[in-house]
């Protein structure tokens, strides 16, 4: 009797792609849907960094018994001061372990809540969880419309005025590096204009960073990241390990605050561990073990680096195949090339992204996104065929 209100929810549309592609007989059907990277033969694997760190910790690991619900901390403090470097002085910066990125944005959305930020602005369009996970803790999210899907360009001056509606004490999401779901990320200098304008404006900036490696280099994609950061006074960065560490299912994530000084840093993390213990209790380990034997390794680091810049560089390539199509049709391949990171998103149609799946068996996001890495080489050509047959079909 008690759950008789409640009423049957939507499956979520990006996950049912995977079923909907598995189910699917045709050979040479292409999935575009889901970020996961893959590679030339359509896996995902496991990387020989965190194989060879597996085996380590099989070895070596004398206890499963509870940390706590920082996770763990060697994790937390070797990847933050990766991640943030000198950005901002690290007596400023507190960090805990979270599932996933995901995890780490929940922790953000409840902590904002419970400080009483009302409201979060975001580019439009997010990623698809973006709005429910803020919204759902009671942070109400609003959108700013500020990318073309034409020319593939990210309008710096709209978001910017979008902006001048937000009100000091509101928050602001942004995308670290290779935007989710467009690729397109703001320049140097977009990115120093809109720290200044968050500073200005007194707003509380929330960075969700999930694909760092995957754009310009590992370094280079946090540039954006730290130049928020060192901009103002607070500021939350939220981490995930899922792509760069392909970690995916192990849900290995970080949360990281900055304040204006250790005791508030004391402060913000003791009201962090305080959520994170009435929601999950404690993080799961294993992902998170093996990020930080990694990165307290040399060698396991440079192996692992090696290996994220190779996915990089293919998914660089791909990007650049993709790009060589030119316009077809109404979309302009070309300008693809403007993006970085596993994602574009193109300007078709859900009537479009329907036909292709139907009659050509390439399935993607109802957005017209496509995970780039998706592809193999041979695929590239077969994608400019399809969209050139739906041309010739005249389906709009
Ligand atoms: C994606 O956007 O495809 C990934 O971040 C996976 C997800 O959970 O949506």
């Amino acid at each position: 009797m008690h759950f008789t209100s409640l009423t049957r929810q939507p499956d979520d549309p990006l996950l049912k792609i995977i079923g909907q592609h598995a189910a699917d007989p045709r050979p040479g059907k292409i999935d575009l849907g889901v970020g996961v990277f893959r590679d030339e033969e359509g896996r995902t694997p496991v990387m020989t960094a965190v194989k060879a760190a597996e085996a380590r910790l099989l070895e070596t690991q004398a206890s499963k018994s509870y940390l706590g619900p920082d996770g763990d901390t060697g994790f937390v403090s070797a990847l933050g001061r990766l991640v943030i470097g000198d950005a901002v002085s690290w007596d400023r910066a507190v960090g805990l372990q979270t599932p996933g990125g995901t995890g780490a944005l929940r922790l953000s959305a409840e902590l904002l809540a419970r400080a009483g930020v009302a409201r979060i602005w975001m580019g439009s369009p997010s990623w698809a969880n973006h709005a429910p996970i803020f919204r759902q803790a009671g942070v109400e999210p609003h959108m700013i419309p500020c990318y073309d899907l034409t020319s593939q360009r990210f309008d710096l001056d709209g978001f910017l005025a979008g902006l001048n509606a937000a009100t000091s004490g509101d928050a602001v999401l942004l995308h670290g590096c290779c935007h989710n779901p467009i690729g397109i990320d703001p320049d140097a200098a977009g990115w120093t204009a809109i720290a200044d304008r968050i500073a200005q404006r007194a707003l509380l900036p929330v960075v969700d960073l999930a694909y760092q490696g995957l754009g310009d280099g590992f370094d280079t994609d946090a540039n954006g990241a730290r130049a928020i950061l060192a901009a103002v006074p607070d500021a939350l960065l939220a981490y995930s390990c899922d792509k760069n560490f392909g970690l995916y299912r192990e849900r290995t994530g970080a949360l990281f605050a900055t304040s204006a000084d250790a005791e508030t840093g004391g402060v913000v993390l003791s009201n962090l561990l305080a959520l994170a213990r009435a929601n999950w209790s404690m993080p799961p380990d294993h992902g998170a073990a093996i990020v930080r034997v990694i990165l307290e390794d040399d060698a396991l680091t440079a192996e692992w680096r090696d290996e994220l810049e190779t996915m990089r560089q293919r998914l660089a390539s791909l990007r650049a195949m993709l790009a060589e199509g030119g316009r077809i049709g109404t979309v302009d391949l070309g300008a693809v090339a403007h993006g970085k990171g596993m994602f574009a998103t193109l300007p078709l149609s859900p009537t479009q992204v329907e036909w292709l799946r139907d009659r050509h068996a390439i399935y993607m996001a109802g957005s017209g996104r496509i995970n780039i890495a998706g592809f193999n080489v041979a695929q590239v050509a077969r994608f400019h065929d399809a969209l050139r047959d739906m041309a010739v079909n005249g389906v709009a």
